[in-house]
């Protein structure tokens, strides 16, 4: 999705533009431009289609020198990528760049036109430009200007729009679109997330929806939209380091992600493992003890990788605390008037915290009267926000736009909070809590052990099926979530048709995709539902697939019946989906990377979802 950084300062804002929309390339992007307050009181715009260096190579040619600058990377939503339709957008004295959807669009040209305006391109932005532009026209400031014409709009959106006649400023806004205003001395940043401004401040200002705020080299101050009162917005210090954010020697982020694995684990469950008393600390879950008993139902809200492990949450919903849950796609659920209200808890998982399809979910069961928790990475974002109490992951910032590190630390809070459920409602006791706490503590150790292992072996599995037409994935129970979510991380990166399947259900559809050509993957730790995968490995082993197993250490018939077996160690059964996920990770990123294709930033796809 589109990304915006501001800088308003003393250096030259170009360089830091460039930086940080180079920092925000994971949210994928189709071009790019930036704007800069010159000398002589004109704002100068360079945009070009593609990569950043296609930008870059303009700005070599001809420097914008300034100090006062907006910068964007475009995802195309009105009209195709080209250079007339990349931000900044221009209307006499306004330059805009915008993130998100202007739902009355189609109106607003209408009667821009009717004003006379000229618009050169297809986008929904260009049109915010020229209301600005029309207000200043009536005598207003930039500030005020932008407060009019945002009252007048609907929709969701970031901006950040310069006026050639106050060459100090710039003035943001947000509804339903994130962005982080960055506090320096004597400077001031904004951007679309944190890792864009991180190498310049930690120092972070987190708007809420319907405020605005003018960026100056002394700050920034926040008012609503609506009615122009002053907000007081706290600051917040975010300790992810710029180094956190870098490759450190890997190929690519999603390597470096899938390795940092045992890390994320660790810091995601420091604090919260109460080793003691075989029991979690819950107190950023946000419900009273009596809230845990009376809970009547969950609903599970999330999308993508997150919904995967919503689906893995259910069983521990299930199982641990017996509480009837429903896993929900946070884009089907709105518009079906779902039936959800007081005494459900509603979750929303999110790893960016932002997805518009989730948020919009967790609004209308807020609404209905449901206690909204969030799961999520990113500290002040959206859905937190949104929501009665945040329980974060502690993955870090996760830059590769296929996630994995935030998927396992996902599935270390939805164990923590099943945990904490069961040990109130009297449906798990002390042995069985220890054994998952101690488990849980073991858990980022026995992750290495499986990336480091397994690497190579799934490397040359990769090398060996990497032109495989089809790749069919299947599990039972626990490991039904991470057999879709080995497909949808093949199919995301290398672009190979996959299918997640149970593997109970391949009998009655998929098995007719199986061929001697076709790679079968087959999750079968020694769980519960181990004999019954084992019969439906048989079926498929019999329509000549290639079986490759991910099994439990010794297990000497995956041995015997597949061709290739990928081992991880013995764990209580609900910490299988830690290990299994893991070699499924590799495979996908090896395949992609055999096949060269863009894996941080795959075609079409972007980290942050911020349409419907
Ligand atoms: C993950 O690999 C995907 N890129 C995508 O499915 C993602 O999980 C989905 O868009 C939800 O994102 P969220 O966790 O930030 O809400």
């Amino acid at each position: 999705m589109c990304g915006i950084v501001g800088h308003v300062g003393s250096e030259q804002a170009a360089p830091v533009l460039i930086d940080g929309l180079r920092r925000l390339e994971y949210r994928g992007y189709d071009s790019a431009g930036v704007a800069v307050h010159v000398e002589g009181g004109d704002v100068k715009v360079v945009r070009a289609v593609g990569k950043l260096r296609n930008l870059e190579a303009q700005l070599g040619a001809a420097p914008l020198v300034g100090t006062v600058g907006i910068g964007h990377t475009r995802w195309a939503t009105h009209g195709r990528p080209s250079e007339v339709n990349a931000h900044p957008h221009v209307a006499g004295p306004i330059v805009v760049v915008h993130n998100g959807i202007i739902e009355n669009h189609l109106a607003l040209r209408a009667r821009l036109e009717e004003r006379g305006a000229k618009i050169a391109s297809d986008t929904d932005t260009e049109l915010v430009a020229h209301l600005v532009a029309f207000k200043v026209q009536e005598g207003l400031d930039l500030e005020g200007a932008v407060r009019a014409a945002l009252r007048e709009l609907h929709g969701a959106y970031a901006i950040a729009v310069l006026s050639k006649s106050e060459p100090d400023r710039i003035v943001v806004a947000k509804s339903s679109s994130p962005l982080v205003i960055g506090l320096g001395e004597g400077v001031t940043y904004c951007g679309s997330d944190v890792p864009a401004l991180l190498p310049y401040t930690r120092r972070m200002i987190f708007l809420e929806d319907g405020d605005m705020a003018v960026l100056t080299r002394a700050g920034a101050s926040v008012t609503r939209i609506e009615t122009g009162e002053r907000a007081d917005r706290a600051e917040k210090i975010i300790d992810w380091s710029a180094v956190m954010a870098e490759k450190a020697g890997f190929k690519h982020f999603m390597l470096k992600e899938i390795h940092e694995q045992p890390r994320a684990i660790e810091d995601t469950l420091r604090g919260r493992l109460d080793r003691e008393n075989a029991d979690i600390h819950g107190h950023e879950i946000g419900l009273t003890e009596a809230d845990a008993t009376s809970v009547t139902r969950v609903v599970l809200l999330a999308c993508g990788t997150s919904h995967h492990a919503a689906m893995t949450g259910r069983y521990y919903l299930e199982q641990l605390a017996k509480i009837p849950t429903t896993v929900e796609l946070a884009s089907e659920f709105r518009g079906r008037d779902p039936i959800v209200g007081p005494g459900d808890l509603v979750i929303a998982v999110s790893q960016s915290g932002e997805t518009l399809d989730t948020l919009m979910a967790a609004r209308e069961a807020k609404d209905k009267g449901a206690k909204i928790l969030a799961i999520a990475n990113v500290i002040g974002s959206a859905i937190p926000r949104l929501a009665h109490a945040a329980f974060y992951t502690h993955a870090g910032p996760e830059i590769g736009v296929a996630s994995t590190k935030c998927f396992t630390t996902q599935l270390a809070n939805l164990l923590m909070l099943a945990i904490w459920l069961g040990r109130r409602r009297g449906t798990l006791d002390a042995a069985g809590a220890r054994e998952l706490v101690e488990g849980l503590a073991k858990i980022p150790v026995q992750m290495r052990d499986v990336v480091i292992g397994t690497r190579q072996l799934v490397g040359n599995l990769a090398k060996r099926y990497r032109d495989a037409r089809d790749v069919l994935f299947l599990g039972r129970g626990l490991s039904f979530p991470i057999a879709l979510e080995g497909a949808l991380k093949l199919k995301e990166i290398s672009y190979v048709h996959a299918e997640g399947y149970a593997a109970g259900e391949m009998k009655h559809g998929p098995i007719a995709l199986i061929d001697s050509q076709v790679p079968v993957i087959v999750l079968m730790p020694k769980d519960r539902w181990y004999e019954r995968t084992f019969s439906n490995l048989q079926e498929a082993m019999a329509r000549e697939g290639q079986m490759i197993s991910v099994a439990t250490e010794g297990d000497d018939a995956a041995h015997r019946l597949t061709q290739d077996v990928v081992e991880i160690a013995s764990v209580p059964e609900p910490l299988t989906p830690f290990l299994t996920v893991l070699p499924l990770q590799l495979y996908a990123y090896y395949v992609a990377d055999f096949k060269g294709t863009d894996v941080d930033q795959p075609r079409n796809l972007a980290k942050t979802v911020t349409v419907e």
